[in-house]
């Protein structure tokens, strides 16, 4: 076998330390995700769940904040009595809540933590797909906020050590008419003002948070942000069990005679606490801010090389919406029409939110191989890949293929097909291929058989692009892939690039299979395949 035909053109240039921090937590990423696809299915693998679970924990989060607010005082003599009767007499209802608002908010830390490391990994943070990334980042902050303005709140010998140290942090600011330390030093100093400063601030910044967290999801089109009813309710299985075997307790009511020393604390809010008394404020903000700022500018680190975004072609765009339905990133919208063609709308694209998928073109009705057109256009197509030579890639790697079991690979180049050589043509995303092109391959006999090769199946690179070709080939989605298509003939792996065993594996398999067939024989497409190949080789 021979020909392997590259696809997209803009393939990004990375640093090699980047590069190499990717690979590594990819790697790593790669096994958490087999074992979890293994332990709970890839529908349910919650990794891939992990922004979805962010929000429902976000969620429990504010409805047991909403329960517990019901029984809370709000006075700074009252907050902590208020909590003990809580988590005491009221500990089968209340104080299951308390322990649900305590867990879920460290969960959440857990959860983001992880997304922004798979993001990463998965380098699906750069070029147009800026924005989720860097409006990521200020959510970190408002999730910290919360949860430290919480603690604060129980006013117990944990919540004086968290006003001191942020005191201390905040003075260095000349925002507050006289030092905010001085409230703590003192009993006669702490205002109950100031007290309910805070109950409005661990109510408003959550409230800020969520507004973040629905700005964050503005430029993906349908964004998981409920996870499925079975992990969910695993999760709050497990946050009940957490709850009852290790309750959340106080630590002692604050005085503020005496300076805290000892306190256990919340490693999952408070780890950089200990750091502004060994390095004193301004050094704690500098290592804030130099790693937010640092994580903000990481989308341009180094700059993206973009691939030319997807472009309308008129005469071929009958307003279907299919484009707009599939396209993962809002990029397209149907507007109306400017050709006096008897259709109301046409599609257009938006060059800045196009990542050059391929994915609308593999979706456009217009997008099939058979048109005996000198210069094959769709309504969609990608500048850097158009269907023009889509198909003349197809046919050329077809023409390298001998033997009994001859297969075309029809490969996403991020996984592990994308390596693969011989036979090979190469798009930005599995299901840029449309359904026709799999049906013009095997019915022109240009292969005996074809295997479309995605991501693995819960970590897509284009997020959606595995789900709609698995809906495109099962005909539950637009365009379907027709039943004439023989589906001995077809087969598709979900690999990622670490998964060459398993990818090898499959593909022999699936070459044994098509060896079986040839003894039957590929039937009428036989016929074209001398004409088709002269056309190629002409
Ligand atoms: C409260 C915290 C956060 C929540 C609730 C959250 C939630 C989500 C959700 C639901 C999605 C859509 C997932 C999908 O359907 O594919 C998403 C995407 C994304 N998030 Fe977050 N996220 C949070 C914080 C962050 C942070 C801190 C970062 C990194 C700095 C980040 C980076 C991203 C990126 C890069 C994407 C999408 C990339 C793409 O596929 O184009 N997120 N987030
Ligand atoms: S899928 Fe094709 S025909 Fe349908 S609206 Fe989009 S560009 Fe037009
Ligand atoms: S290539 Fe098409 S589907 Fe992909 S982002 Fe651009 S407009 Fe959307």
């Amino acid at each position: 076998m021979s020909g392997a035909a590259a696809g997209n053109k803009g393939r990004a240039k990375d640093w090699p330390l980047l590069r190499h921090a990717k690979a590594g937590l990819r790697r790593v990423f790669d096994v958490l995700e087999r074992g979890a696809e293994r332990l709970f299915s890839p529908a349910l693998n919650p990794l891939a769940q992990i922004g979805a679970l962010s929000f429902f924990l976000f969620w429990i989060v504010a409805v047991s904040g909403i329960y517990l607010f019901i029984f809370f005082d709000t006075g700074i003599v009252d907050a902590y009595s208020s909590v003990e009767w809580i988590s005491g007499p009221h500990w089968y209802h209340a104080g299951v809540m308390r322990s649900f608002h305590r867990y879920a908010s460290d969960l959440m830390v857990v959860t983001v933590a992880v997304h922004l490391l798979r993001e990463f990994s998965l380098d699906r943070y750069r070029g147009t797909r800026w924005f989720s990334w860097f409006t990521g980042i200020p959510l970190i902050w408002f999730l910290y906020i919360s949860g430290i303005t919480g603690y604060w709140l129980v006013w117990d010998m944990l919540a004086q050590y968290v006003a001191l140290v942020s005191a201390k942090l905040l003075d260095v600011f000349p925002i507050f008419g006289e030092p905010l330390a001085r409230n703590f030093l003192t009993p006669e100093h702490l205002s109950s003002r100031f007290f309910s400063l805070l109950v409005f601030l661990h109510i408003a910044v959550p409230l800020i948070l969520l507004l973040g967290m629905w700005i964050h999801i503005q430029r993906i089109s349908r964004p998981k942000v409920n996870p499925p009813r079975l992990l969910a309710a695993l999760i709050l299985a497990a946050l009940l069990a957490v709850s009852l075997w290790k309750p959340a307790v106080s630590q002692g009511p604050a005085d503020l005679t005496r300076v805290p020393v000892e306190v256990g604390l919340d490693w999952f809010f408070l780890p950089l606490y200990p750091l502004a008394e060994s390095w004193g404020a301004w050094s704690l903000w500098g290592l804030m801010v130099g790693v937010s700022v640092m994580l903000a500018a990481m989308p341009w680190l180094p700059p993206f090389r973009r691939a030319p975004a997807a472009e309308v072609d008129l005469p071929n765009c009958n307003g279907c919406t299919r484009c707009v339905q599939d396209c993962p990133y809002e990029a397209i919208r149907m507007v109306p029409r400017t050709d006096g063609e008897p259709f109301p709308r046409q599609a257009e694209v938006d060059a800045d939110l196009c990542v050059a998928c391929g994915i609308c073109m593999g979706a456009c009705p217009s997008s099939t191989p058979f048109r005996h057109v000198e210069d094959l256009k769709t309504g969609i197509d990608l500048p850097g890949q158009p269907l023009s030579e889509v198909r003349e890639d197809v046919i050329a790697a077809s023409a390298g293929l001998t033997g009994d079991r001859r297969m075309l690979v029809l490969a996403c180049e991020h996984g592990a097909g994308g390596g693969d050589v011989g036979g090979v043509v190469t798009f930005p995303c599995a299901a840029m291929v449309p359904p026709s092109l799999i049906d013009f391959v095997l019915s022109k006999g240009l292969a005996d058989g074809v295997l479309v090769a995605g991501c693995s199946e819960s970590t897509c690179y284009n997020r959606l692009g595995v789900e709609w070709t698995k809906q495109r080939f099962a005909g539950a989605r637009d365009p379907y892939l027709r039943k004439r298509v023989p589906r001995e003939r077809l087969a598709t792996i979900w690999a990622s690039p670490f998964e060459n065993g398993r990818y090898e594996a499959e593909k022999e398999a699936f070459a044994a299979r098509l060896a079986t067939l040839d003894a039957v024989g590929p039937g009428p497409a036989a016929e074209e395949k001398g004409k088709v190949r002269q056309e190629a080789e002409g």
